[in-house]
């Protein structure tokens, strides 16, 4: 059964608390927290405050997702925040080693996300210090696009190379993911599902991460 991870930015940022206690109450597994500064992706959304802000609303580990120039310089700022897992972007790290140890050395779960056009191969070296790779499966900034069926290809390609190393790294997708291709990405060997708009915007949220969890 695959962990889901609703991201939270789909959610209704004027009732915030509601989107935390309907979480609380579902099948959800993580909160998936899309962090953008406008530079690294086209696109700002939140900081460490709001994370701030909903951290005593929920129990559940905040899984949050860096799309930021030089993360390093605020990973400590996103622990104190309320942090549990802290991914940042292979492209957006000229020293990645030297980020997923301070990341480790605070006590977060490390994630390494790639973009769409970034190969799985990039991340041999990265391996056994990473958690979670969030594999984009759009291109980030924004919700609601369509998934990139290429994806498949490299989850697969992911998932042996894992395998071949004995490691327990997890394998997020994100972006565009659907009730309907959920199967073939948990079939082609992703552990976690990351899903904004499929959620948040379905008639009834809670049955659908019933219907994720069950992919
Ligand atoms: C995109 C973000 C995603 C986004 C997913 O840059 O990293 O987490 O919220 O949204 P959906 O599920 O709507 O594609
Ligand atoms: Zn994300």
């Amino acid at each position: 059964m695959p962990l889901v991870a609703p991201s939270l930015l789909a959610a209704d940022f004027l009732h915030l608390e509601k989107a935390c206690q309907l979480l609380n109450e579902s099948e959800a597994d993580w909160f998936h927290l899309d962090v953008m500064d406008g530079n690294f992706v086209p696109n700002i959304s939140f900081g460490p405050m709001i994370i701030a802000f909903m951290r005593p609303m929920t129990k559940k580990p905040f899984d949050v997702h860096l799309m930021i120039q030089e993360p390093g310089r605020y990973a400590e700022e996103f622990r104190k925040a309320g942090a549990d897992h802290l991914t940042v972007h292979l492209e957006a790290c000229p020293h990645l080693h030297r980020n997923l140890q301070q990341i480790r050395s605070l006590g977060m779960k490390t994630g390494v996300a790639i973009n769409p056009h970034t190969p799985v191969s990039a991340l041999a070296d990265v391996l056994y210090e990473t958690d979670i790779v969030c594999m984009m499966s759009v291109n980030p900034g924004f919700g609601g696009q369509q998934f990139i069926p290429h994806t498949l290809e490299k989850i697969r390609e992911l998932r042996s190379m894992i395998d071949q190393r004995g490691l327990s790294t997890l394998i997020e997708i994100d972006g565009g993911v659907t009730e309907a291709n959920a199967p073939s990405i948990v079939a082609a060997g992703a552990g976690v599902l990351v899903a904004g708009s499929t959620v948040f915007h379905a008639t009834d949220p809670m049955a659908m991460i019933t219907k994720l969890k069950a992919s």
